[in-house]
């Protein structure tokens, strides 16, 4: 998730972009830059790091002119540094990108046959050199624009600038968001409503495959195609404040609407579903080391040691490999059974937890090969790693994880897929089952949040408690763990995660009618002995609130409440079952009135041991 800004009008368009990014810094932040048009002529000035540093570069070396672009990054294709911060130039035109081009290396590799050269590693840059080549044919901006962004697939929110037609800025939307700010006599474009906020309160919100051409004086609403298209403009009420939450009370809710698109931007580009394969950019492991594999540790800390749980039923299943799990601090002081045969799988959101690079330097000081799933592009773990899968949840702002949980869920399976496939374990038509179900997914999740309105509702009844016990079986018990530390990390109130199973051996001695238990009953093999389950919190007086996936499921009698979540493949499960125990912890905690984005005692990257 990056930022974009865009300025066409009378001013000067650096201090108008410059402020826009500085609200949009929220988005990403591990470089910036601007590039204006002054007498005809596109300049450029980038900085890798806070914006802070551009701000600093461009004392020295000030940008004239208008129109303006620019953009805040939050790297998904190519490391963070000066030479991969937009803008990107080509051939005269200039562009600012936020989203992910699904083909850019088919499109980079008939680019280079014509004879460019590029200077970036991002997939961005594709898209100045495309409208070059447009351009030489048709000799009209406007039509280069169309034209190049008809052959892109994936999502983009891009303003672009020509040198050609100075006068002019062109935007267009696919899959990302971005708003038009009409002031008098003059344009704002912006990924979000903050960056706009003090010039203009009149919003226009482009919808996907819509175009819009700027002059100063005026604006034309297209589709991509060129039918035009009407749209009203919208009055902005909201506070700056607001509005970087988009309208969202707080970061953590705002992330957990975006977990369709975080899902869907973490699978963009790396499945070709008519071969039911999966393509893993930069796992910088051989084929002959995978296939030899003999072991395989997870390790990791909080929320990413939950996910790792699910990730070793996917391995053991499809992958048919050994796995451990391991919290990172406790792995690195048992002397792990490291082999060149092992390979030790890191899970980190930040990539920065000191517990979790210490794990990944104990492994390295024995022997195997390091991956790690990371959500920050060359993070410290991310860059020792020998290779990493990227999630593309984007920042990641609430203290308690949420989009990055189910964003590394889903780059667990699409590894597994990719193992299962490389050791033959997983023929053709297994591998296309699961990647249907895979790209269901974020529509799934959007029947999810659907859920959010009953869901606050029964947080009422909830939230005077002191104890909770979540109990899950299978892949579902590490979503029992990560809901309770989802309640108790925001909300303060003391929640334990346990095995359904294990209710008896002892849990079962807290249950009376004070102690809410939240039970996660998918429809698989294990329903029966979990229904029965709530049957016996229920005949000792407990209160049972029930997650589960489909709608006749029989729990009514079961359970005080009962959410249900749409179906999907049990390997997938865990994913939707997550959604509602997450909009639980929110709801009760703003109900308690806790600080909900920054708990008490927490830290979002724990760099301490
Ligand atoms: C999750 O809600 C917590 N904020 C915490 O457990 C977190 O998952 C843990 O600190 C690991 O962080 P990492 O994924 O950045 O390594």
């Amino acid at each position: 998730m990056c930022g974009i800004v865009g300025y066409i009008g009378p001013q000067q368009a650096t201090p108008i972009v410059l402020d826009g990014l500085r609200k949009l810094e929220y988005r990403g932040y591990d470089s910036a830059g601007i590039a204006t048009i002054n007498q005809g002529k596109i300049n450029i000035c980038r900085a890798e790091g806070k914006l802070l540093n551009l701000e600093k570069r461009l004392l020295d070396q000030p940008l004239i002119g208008h129109p303006g672009i620019g953009h805040t990054r939050w790297a998904t294709h190519g490391r963070p540094s000066e030479i991969n911060a937009h803008p990107h130039y080509a051939g005269g035109f200039v562009v600012v990108h936020n989203g992910i081009i699904e083909n850019y290396l088919d499109l980079n590799t008939s680019l280079r046959e014509q004879g460019h050269n590029f200077s970036s590693d991002t997939d961005t840059e594709i898209i100045a050199h495309w409208i070059e080549e447009h351009y030489k044919e048709c000799g009209d901006f406007e039509s280069a624009v169309r034209k190049a962004l008809g052959d892109v697939r994936g999502a983009y929110a891009v303003a672009i600038l020509s040198e050609q037609e100075p006068d002019k800025l062109i935007v267009a939307k696919q899959g990302s968001p971005l708003v038009v700010g009409q002031g008098q006599g003059e344009f704002f474009v912006a990924s979000d409503i903050p960056a706009m906020l003090a010039h203009t309160r009149q919003m226009i919100f482009l919808e996907d495959g819509e175009l819009v051409v700027f002059t100063a004086e005026a604006m034309a609403i297209t589709t991509l195609a060129g039918m035009p298209v009407q749209k009203t403009p919208k009055t902005i009420t909201w506070s700056p404040v607001m509005a970087e939450k988009d309208g969202y009370r707080h970061f953590m809710l705002k992330e957990i609407y975006e977990q369709p698109r975080a899902i869907a931007d973490t699978i963009a580009g790396r499945i070709r579903e008519d071969q039911a394969e999966v393509f893993l950019e930069d796992i910088g492991l051989e084929d002959v080391f995978l296939k030899g594999l003999e072991r395989i540790y997870i390790v990791a800390c909080g929320t990413s040691w939950h996910a790792a749980l699910v990730g070793k039923f996917l391995l053991e299943k499809h992958a048919r490999i050994p796995v451990e799990v391991d919290i990172a601090s406790e792995f690195r002081y048992r002397d792990p059974l490291v082999t060149e045969k092992t390979l030790t799988l890191l899970i980190s959101q930040s990539g920065e937890t000191a517990d979790t690079l210490a794990a990944l330097r104990e492994a390295h000081g024995k022997a195997g090969k390091v991956l790690a799933i990371c959500n920050v592009v060359e993070s410290s773990i991310a860059r020792e790693s020998d290779g990493v899968i990227y999630t593309h949840a984007g920042p990641e702002i609430g203290v308690a994880s949420t989009k990055a949980f189910t964003t590394q869920l889903v780059a667990l399976y699409l590894f597994t897929l990719y193992l299962g496939d490389l050791r033959g374990n997983l023929d053709q038509q297994n591998r296309r089952t699961m990647l249907d179900a895979l790209v269901s997914l974020p529509g799934k999740i959007e029947e999810c949040l659907k859920l959010d309105d009953a869901i606050e509702q029964a947080a009422h009844g909830l939230m005077q408690v002191h104890d909770f016990l979540y109990l899950g079986r299978g892949n579902q018990y590490p979503i029992a763990l990560e809901g309770a530390l989802k309640l108790k990390e925001i909300s303060y109130i003391h929640a334990e995660g346990y095995p359904a199973g294990e209710m008896k051996h002892g849990p079962i001695a807290l249950i009376d009618e004070q102690l809410p238990v939240v039970v996660i009953a998918p429809h698989n093999e294990t329903f029966d002995k979990v229904a029965a389950n709530m049957e016996e919190v229920q005949a000792r007086g407990g209160r049972v609130v029930s997650v589960t996936d489909q709608a006749e499921s029989g729990l009514a009698d079961k359970a005080e409440i009962v959410f249900v979540t749409p179906k999907i493949i049990d390997d997938l499960m865990p994913v939707l079952t997550t959604i509602p125990l997450q909009l639980l912890s929110y709801h009760i905690a703003v109900l308690k009135g806790t600080d909900v984005d920054q708990p008490r005692n927490l830290a979002k990257r724990v760099t301490v041991e």
